[in-house]
């Protein structure tokens, strides 16, 4: 399999660890673990101190999975598929889904192993593009000109990265109705859901909604748990699960014996979690709102709906955003996104606003500002 190289991923290897502060990073502040422990149960206290390092259950831990499954109307356990990440699912899903001759609708920007691994597989990939001048909403006229006969998968993050979208329920019925109609696998990647800012906007999940519904999961950003490394897939079809399950013996086998009772941990614990991280990215908000505010010739700003990330744009005649952010984190240390690393043009780039310091880096971006752009 040959597959482009992951530029967002290869930019945060150049990065990441280099800069003082990641204005851009997607994750809410990761969670101490102290504090996790703190949250545990006798029964999963009990499962962390008698640990053995060994190999765990192809499928993830039955508790596990039984946790996972209760974020869902209607599932169980075995409609649970437990994987290394958000990343390694998206790639077990895709690859046994697609073939050459098959066709996938995938939102953008976006995630780039959304669509990138689907291409990989040498199935035909349309994107569907988000407009900032729609407010980045799904087109469901435009997506309905995009499916056809051969198109096999449709795929939407929501709450989106890069952008913050999340469609209101007659969108997201909408599109339910057109992978419905089209015969299609719909996989909603929901890696940020339950982060909306109105509790009332939450949707319905995937694989609530439709028996070809998959929905992808992660401990990694609403959860506050990157490290974990653990995500998973939730779908009815519990053949297409079982594919899955047969593909992951190639990559990681089974995930890793700590990070599975954490996870548990963190999710029996989760009100006291997604609590904390609606905390910290609510008064992150508040300081971007009123940045914008500050700045209205200068960036355009469509307000996300949820999520920890947003896509600004700058409208500085004649000032590129590659140029600038670059300019910023050897000035400032502070890292911006440019669009660019998702292949989009037009000056935009993604803030984070997941983490606890961003308002020093946004005191550094405003003094880079006051000093380039006024
Ligand atoms: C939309 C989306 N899907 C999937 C992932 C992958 O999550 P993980 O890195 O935890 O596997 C990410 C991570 O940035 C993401 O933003």
């Amino acid at each position: 399999m040959r597959i482009a190289d992951f530029a967002l991923e290869r930019y945060f290897a150049r990065w990441e660890f280099a800069v003082e502060h990641l204005l851009c990073a997607s994750d809410v502040q990761a969670y101490p673990m102290g504090d996790l422990l703190a949250l545990a149960d006798d029964e999963s206290r009990a499962l962390w101190d008698g640990l053995t390092l060994g190999y765990t259950e192809s499928t993830g831990h039955q508790l596990l999975r039984h946790e996972i499954a209760s974020l869902y109307a209607g599932l169980e356990a075995d409609d649970v598929l437990v994987f290394a990440g958000a990343e390694e699912g998206i790639f077990c899903l895709v690859n046994v889904l697609l073939e050459p001759g098959d066709h996938a609708v995938v939102t953008w920007p976006g995630y780039q192993s959304l669509y990138e691994i689907a291409r990989a597989t040498g199935a035909d990939v349309t994107l569907h593009e988000l407009r900032e001048a729609a407010d980045w909403r799904l087109d469901l006229d435009l997506l309905r000109s995009q499916v056809a006969p051969a198109t096999k998968l449709i795929v939407v993050n929501a709450p989106h990265n890069p952008t913050g979208m999340l469609p209101d329920r007659a969108t997201f019925d909408g599109l339910v109705a057109i992978a419905e109609d089209v015969g299609a696998y719909l996989l909603m990647d929901e890696v940020y859901r339950f982060l909306e800012f109105d509790a009332a906007d939450r949707l319905p999940a995937g694989a609530e909604v439709l028996d070809r519904g998959v929905s992808l999961g992660v401990m990694s950003k609403s959860f506050a748990m990157a490290g974990l490394r653990i995500g998973w897939l939730a779908t009815r079809d519990r053949s297409l699960l079982a594919r899955c399950a047969a593909f992951k013996d190639y990559t990681t086998i089974c995930a890793s014996a700590p990070s599975e009772i954490l996870a548990l941990i963190g999710l029996r614990g989760r009100e006291a979690v997604l609590d904390r991280s609606r905390g910290i990215v609510e008064a992150n908000l508040a300081r971007l709102d009123a940045f914008f505010d500050a700045w209205p010739d200068r960036f355009a700003w469509v307000r996300p709906r949820a999520g920890s990330v947003g896509f600004p744009r700058l409208t500085v005649p004649g000032v590129g955003i590659d140029d600038w952010a670059a300019g910023l984190v050897e000035a400032e240390g502070v890292l911006l996104l440019p669009g660019s690393q998702f292949g989009f043009g037009g000056n935009h780039f993604r803030l984070g606003f997941g983490r606890t310091d961003l308002r020093e880096a946004l005191e550094r971006l405003e003094a880079h500002a006051s000093a380039t752009l006024r």
